[in-house]
């Protein structure tokens, strides 16, 4: 019998989204779910620390695809306890890349821009070495690795400062932050790529519809730095609030941070793949949406 197609022509597959629950998997749920017969994985149908568990839930699901998203996020928490890092980040994403082994599925993992120290002059290429500052950015680093070895039919997709709804991120926290004070101080010396989690689904959904594996970088494009992004938020809200600059060093946390955490996605452009949208228009959709 012929694949079902959806209203585009593109072949329907079994896809399982892991981290279903967390800001980019609620919305790689919603965008592929619009296309594909979806099963969101959350933690409380299996810890993905749990190898038995992790084979035995996919092995039940058979996915064609899985998409992993799940991963502790707590950047200065990974710091403080770095075992359970790399046991959430790294020892996880093994338990799923050999689960899409056995299921013979194709895997994508959603990697960061925080696998590189920020030293570098200029946007960061897929062929650049990693070498995270980092407990975070080295148990990325270490799921990357196991995602390559054990799955050839993988991507592995770095991306970074997402936002977007059901999350805790920079963009929310300014936004209440503005509202309620007369000024916030917000770093200026580390440069970056907002992306919104809305779009990046969109951008995984295509890629994976492709065959092209390995590793990619998929941001919205422009950068600027936290503080010009504040300002911008500060901006669209209209508030009153003074956004000031400040140094890294002025506002010290437990993990180091890439000054410049710039992605140039060469590799998804030079497939043919479509670039996504400038931050400030995503930051303005998804504004827009908050109110
Ligand atoms: N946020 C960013 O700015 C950023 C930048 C670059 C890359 N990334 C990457 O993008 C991906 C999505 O990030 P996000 O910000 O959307 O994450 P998030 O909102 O923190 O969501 C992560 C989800 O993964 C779940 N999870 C974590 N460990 C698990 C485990 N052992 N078993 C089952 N579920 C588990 C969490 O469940 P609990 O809530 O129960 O722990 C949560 O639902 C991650 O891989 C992250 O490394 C994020």
């Amino acid at each position: 019998m012929p694949a079902a197609r959806d209203q585009t022509g593109v072949a329907r597959c079994r896809v399982v989204v892991t981290g279903a629950d967390g800001m980019l998997g609620g919305a790689v749920v919603e965008e592929f779910g619009r296309h594909h017969d979806v099963r969101p994985m959350r933690r409380a149908h299996c810890d993905l620390v749990d190898p038995r568990c992790t084979r035995d839930w996919m092995l039940a699901e058979a996915p064609e695809i899985i998409v992993h998203c799940a991963a502790w996020t707590d950047v200065d928490g990974c710091e403080g306890d770095p075992e359970r890092a790399m046991r959430e980040n790294a020892f996880a994403t093994r338990n799923v890349a050999l689960a899409a082994q056995r299921c013979e599925a194709r895997l994508c993992y959603i990697s960061s821009d925080y696998v590189f120290d920020g030293r570098k002059e200029g946007a960061y290429v897929e062929e650049d070495e990693p070498a995270p500052l980092n407990v975070y950015g080295r148990s990325k680093r270490a799921g990357e690795t196991h995602v390559l070895r054990y799955v050839p039919r993988s991507w592995v997709v770095r991306t970074s400062w997402l936002f977007g709804p059901g999350g805790n991120n920079f963009v929310a926290t300014m936004v209440d932050l503005v509202r309620r004070k007369d000024a916030v101080r917000v770093v200026h010396d580390q440069v970056g790529s907002p992306t919104y989690t809305r779009d990046l689904a969109g951008a995984l959904r295509t890629l994976v519809q492709s065959e092209i594996y390995g590793i990619y970088h998929v941001t919205n494009s422009g950068t600027c730095s936290w503080y010009e992004l504040a300002r911008a938020i500060s901006h669209c809200l209209k508030a009153p609030c003074r956004v000031q600059p400040c140094r890294s060093e002025e506002y010290p946390r437990p993990a180091a941070r890439p000054a410049n955490s710039v992605l140039e996605g060469r590799y998804a452009r030079w497939s043919g793949l479509p670039t996504l949208r400038p931050w400030h228009e995503a930051l303005t959709a998804y504004m827009e949406q908050l109110r």
